[in-house]
């Protein structure tokens, strides 16, 4: 077999990208804008395996834009950007980048929790803006977390490493919704509480954090009655997509005071935040770094890239998902 041609759509962590170039005929997006969907589509017919980001959006245009990809090869593990049929009807293997982003995406959703709690988006905005008029005994106070209940919103690994944060360094209690119950080792090292039903998850919880995948099954999944049954008071966190959170129902609970706060790191439109959260003072917003460290990014450089030496090599795909 002839040497593949990869696309990367946007730039790697050097080390990464050397490699894939020393292994593969490699070509580099090196603007690192993002590419048009008719690019995209042209990608199809010029390259054996394309290695986008969630910043891509492969849609069934996309891929019928040309017959060559044979592989699908995912810089990241959330892959709700990519039409698994559409690649399936063509006979495109696609695979993802899961377990390497775990500790990565479960310290932001801690960062997430403790900026909320603590207010800390606030201060620094105050502090920044020379509005500070020194140490007082009730400014800017927020919530402690020790004994405080967190609620996760499926319980896979990022949900499970977040709960260990919470529980092991931070005294909090640990409730879980899942379709089925954990495996008994993590529910008695966490002491964790299952729900079955949603709703009550998010009636007992001080702060909810998001763990499911993204998609038409979790569209809106915390919608405006969803937000009506968490706990007034409460705080909701997400690190997962951001389509699953209606973000006008959001804006309503933090304005009304129904949630003391929220912290999010996705959005449904990225890198569009939802005007309407821009001007609360009560919403953390970060841009997407839920894997951003130069370990976390090299390494789903390193599984991107194993699953396309793989492909090459004629091997079963490690991670595979259509
Ligand atoms: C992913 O890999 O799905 C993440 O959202 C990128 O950080």
């Amino acid at each position: 077999m002839a040497t593949p041609r990869v696309l990367l759509t946007r730039r790697w962590p050097e080390a990464v990208e050397r490699a894939m170039q020393d292994r593969f005929d490699t070509v580099l997006n090196e603007s690192d804008e993002p590419m048009s969907q008719a690019d995209l589509a042209r990608a199809m017919g010029k390259f054996d395996v394309l290695c986008p980001t969630v910043s891509d959006r492969i849609d069934a245009e996309v891929i019928a834009g040309g017959d060559r990809v044979k592989l699908i090869a995912n810089y990241g593990v959330g892959f709700d950007h990519i039409d698994l049929a559409a690649a399936k009807a063509k006979g495109i293997a696609v695979t993802n980048t899961p377990g390497v982003l775990t500790d990565a995406t479960a310290d932001i959703a801690m960062t997430l929790l403790l900026m909320a709690a603590r207010r800390a988006g606030d201060g620094e905005r105050e502090l920044r803006a020379g509005k500070w008029s020194g140490w007082r005994p009730t400014h800017l106070i927020g919530s402690s977390l020790k004994g405080k209940t967190l609620g996760l919103v499926a319980f896979g690994r990022i949900g499970i490493a977040t709960a260990q944060r919470a529980h092991h360094g931070f005294g909090m209690k640990i409730a879980y919704y899942a379709r089925r119950e954990a495996d008994p080792a993590v529910v008695q090292e966490l002491g964790a509480r299952f729900y079955p039903d949603l709703n009550e998850l998010l009636a007992a919880s001080d702060f909810v954090s998001l763990h499911v995948p993204g998609g038409p099954a979790t569209a809106n999944l915390i919608d405006a009655a969803a937000l009506a049954a968490m706990k007034s008071g409460s705080y909701l966190i997400n690190t997962a997509r951001g389509g699953v959170v209606d973000h006008a129902a959001l804006a309503d609970a933090l304005r009304s005071g129904h949630l003391a706060g929220a912290g999010l790191d996705v959005y449904p439109h990225e890198p569009q935040v939802p005007p309407e959260l821009l001007g609360l003072e009560n919403v953390v917003l970060l841009p997407h770094l839920g894997s951003a460290n130069v370990e976390t990014r090299t390494a789903m450089g390193e599984k991107a890239m194993a699953n396309a030496v793989a492909w090459a090599e004629g091997r079963e795909l490690p991670d595979r998902v259509a």
